[in-house]
């Protein structure tokens, strides 16, 4: 594979070129082993770019094994013109209220060649997650690596029932506040922000994890009110399901990044009993979907200037 200096340009570098060629850098949650080759597979295909991605809820509750079992397979399944492999999720205080080894954790990952990380301080009030978003930015940009951190109230992962959704948009309940938000920025120095306007995780309870997400909207207003107090690389949560009209709006007002799990983590799961080759197709179907139709970023690749 050609690897030449010109191909291996930094995931930060990419969000920033994504961000101002106006088109979108998708993750994708790898919680199976075996579903890293199709989703490479259908990247390379489409001569497209994206992150694989893990969480840490993916390895506590689901069957990536652990941050080293995805690493590894990365290793095995990686292609530099098309991908680059991040930390998704690690939550300071999880979704069953358990305190998180957070710093421990990411530095670990940090030290294992993860590209870029994601530290979740959303359920801690602003301060203590300015607090520890800064501890994270301070190991991380000292290794070279990217920070992702979230601010706002993006719901879905819970057990419990969650409130209407239409009363949640309608009232903007737990969206990212824009004075907030600036604050936030310039005092963590996080690379990039994920953002509450409108986006739901899909559901990971063993109850609800096969049900079809319902379809969320997006305040692209908010969103615009976000990026005129602070203007970085926003990332988009719950990016399954999302109408796309919206998602297609959002990238022109400021998201740089969307997170993609339940789209091709439930067609994997719907065919496993069929075997690995047949669930393998069904993600790299679904990748297919995803790439040409969701988010339109076939040939994306060569826009970031990684292949010709
Ligand atoms: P979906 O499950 O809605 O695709 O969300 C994924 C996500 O945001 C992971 O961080």
């Amino acid at each position: 594979m050609n690897t030449t200096a010109s191909s291996t340009p930094t995931t930060a570098q990419l969000m920033q070129s994504a961000q101002q060629a106006g088109i979108v850098v998708p993750g994708f949650n790898i919680p199976y082993l075996p579903m890293m080759a199709p989703v490479v597979q259908a990247l390379r295909d489409c001569n497209a770019f994206g992150l694989i991605m893990v969480a840490r809820l993916e390895w506590v509750k689901f069957e990536s094994g652990s941050m080293k079992a995805i690493r590894d397979q990365y290793e095995r399944d990686k292609d530099p013109l098309h991908t680059r492999l991040h930390l998704d999720h690690i939550p300071v205080i999880d979704e069953d209220q358990f305190h998180v080894p957070y710093i421990e954790e990411i530095t670990e990952a940090i030290n294992m060649g993860y590209e870029s990380v994601m530290v979740d301080g959303s359920r801690l009030s602003l301060n203590d997650n300015i607090a520890a978003t800064q501890a994270i930015c301070e190991v991380a940009h000292a290794a070279g690596v990217s920070v992702e951190s979230e601010l706002g109230a993006v719901m879905g992962h819970e057990d419990g029932p969650m409130p209407p959704y239409e009363e949640l948009f309608a009232s903007g309940k737990g969206f990212t506040d824009p004075q907030e938000a600036k604050r936030f920025v310039e005092e963590t120095k996080t690379d990039w922000l994920s953002v509450a306007i409108g986006s739901i995780h899909g559901a990971i309870s063993a109850a609800k994890k096969n049900e079809k997400k319902l379809e969320a909207r997006l305040d692209i207003a908010h969103l615009d009110r976000i990026r005129e107090a602070i203007d970085v690389p926003f990332v988009l949560h719950g990016g399954t399901g999302i109408r796309k009209e919206y998602i297609m709006d959002s990238i022109k007002h400021g998201i740089a990044k969307i997170n993609i799990a339940t789209a091709i983590r439930q067609p994997y799961e719907q065919t496993i009993d069929q075997g690995v080759d047949k669930a393998q197709q069904a993600v790299y179907d679904a990748m297919l979907h995803v790439i040409n139709n969701d988010i339109e970023i076939a040939g994306s690749a060569g826009i970031l200037g990684l292949t010709q």
